[in-house]
């Protein structure tokens, strides 16, 4: 499909699947030579959008890991910004432990903060980034990304787990909002 239309905008095609899943084998590459020495280290996928990444790039992990869904819900608390951020789902324990965070997307990484920030209380031994996407020009935080498979412009897109307003998650391909 070249085109597709989500709610009330429309969207053409940015990057194939074939595309997609080249720069996750470079990906994969770099993460499996960093992690040899690792003892069962712990990909953390942070759902929705990234459970497609995450399958994909698991399945090109060749170690002994595991696998963790979470999620992060912001509820409004007594604090100096009002959000409060809880992390759903951390059912392993990660104290001592190389955790990987695997991330659909970056953008400005307000999320990927706030999820570190949750994460380092459960005193992991070291905490790397893995996202599919990174949008270079939006993310002005200090948390280094570790492996990012593609960077693109600060367009909005669907697809390959991505949204917009819950629908296109279920593309294979990427796309770009048609202005
Ligand atoms: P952040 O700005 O890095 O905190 O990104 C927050 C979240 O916004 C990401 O995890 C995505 O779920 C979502 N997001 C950011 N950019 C896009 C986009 O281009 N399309 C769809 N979702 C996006
Ligand atoms: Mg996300």
């Amino acid at each position: 499909m070249k085109r597709v239309k989500l709610h009330d905008k429309e969207f053409e095609i940015a990057i194939r699947h074939d595309q997609i899943q080249t720069a996750i084998g470079v990906v994969a590459q770099k993460i499996r030579e960093d992690m040899k020495n690792e003892y069962i280290p712990v990909f953390l996928s942070v759902l929705n959008g990234s459970f497609m990444f995450t399958s994909d790039l698991l399945k090109q992990m060749d170690f002994n890991c595991e696998v963790s869904f979470v999620k992060l819900a912001s509820y409004s608390g007594v604090t100096s910004t009002g959000k409060v951020q809880e992390l759903l789902g951390l059912s392993t324990d990660i104290r001592g432990r190389t955790v990987i965070i695997v991330e659909d997307i970056v953008d400005t990484g307000h999320t990927l903060v706030d999820l570190v920030a949750v994460l380092k209380k459960h005193q992991p031994k070291q905490i790397k980034v893995a996202t599919f996407l990174l949008k270079p020009d939006a993310y002005d935080k200090d948390i280094p990304i570790d492996y990012a498979g593609m960077k693109i412009p600060n367009d909005f897109i669907v697809g390959y787990g991505l949204d917009y307003d819950q629908l296109g998650r279920n593309l294979r391909n990427i796309y770009k909002i048609v202005n």
